[in-house]
């Protein structure tokens, strides 16, 4: 049982960062006006919100299989506050940082016409601080740190990431405006 909650922990933990960095590469394409990834504007928004729920789930699974597994030896505030673990406190403080993160980016999704616009923006800025510390814990606090398969794995994520980074900080990068300024009427316009 021990052994399979630490498969487990394991596997969702993987499966958890391949997700997020797909959804920060999917919410980069949805800010694009454009079509994206050879998709509609608001099928890719309907991916990114899709995908970053699916990441929360695989999430929780994460640190609940972990708060079991008597090798970690997690209490359940290690889950919400940050370095105060009694293993590899730093490094799993990392992933609790990105996992208070997430739940931030996807509360304000979930109530942003309640927020505003400008308000639910700048959370959503901490998604490029998220996924970083994400990568840094995967890589330091787990069993498989040191493998091959999960260097590949995290390899490729960084690449996605970073392309699609580079290509919303270029200059000719098309934005989609926040909201469409309304127009007046004809007649109305017609009538001044
Ligand atoms: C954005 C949030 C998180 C992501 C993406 C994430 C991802 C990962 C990944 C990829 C691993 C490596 C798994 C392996 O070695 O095979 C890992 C390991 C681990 N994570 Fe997380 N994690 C997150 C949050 C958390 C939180 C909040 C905790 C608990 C406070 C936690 C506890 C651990 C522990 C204890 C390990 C070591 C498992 C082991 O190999 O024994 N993680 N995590």
């Amino acid at each position: 049982m021990t052994d399979a909650l630490w498969y487990f922990g394991r596997g969702t933990g993987l499966v958890s960062l391949v997700l997020l960095s797909i959804v920060v590469a999917l919410g980069i394409g949805a800010r694009s006006g454009r079509t994206a990834f050879g998709l509609p504007r608001f099928a890719v928004s309907l991916l990114h919100r899709n995908a970053g729920l699916l990441a929360v789930v695989f999430l929780l699974g994460h640190v609940v299989a972990l708060y079991f597994d008597p090798y970690a030896q997690l209490r359940a505030f290690d889950l919400v506050l940050p370095f105060f673990a009694e293993y590899r406190p730093f490094w799993i403080g990392l992933g609790t940082v990105g996992f208070d993160l997430v739940l931030a980016l996807i509360l304000t999704s979930l109530l942003r016409h309640r927020l505003g616009a400008r308000a639910w923006r700048a959370v959503h800025w901490l998604a490029y601080l998220c996924w970083p510390v994400a990568v840094l814990h995967g890589l330091q606090t787990g069993t498989d740190g040191g493998s091959w398969w999960l260097r590949t794995v995290t390899a490729l994520c960084a690449a996605l990431v970073l392309a699609a980074v580079v290509w919303r900080f270029t200059p000719s990068f098309p934005r989609h405006p926040d909201r469409v300024p309304r127009r007046r009427p004809r007649a109305l316009q017609e009538v001044r």
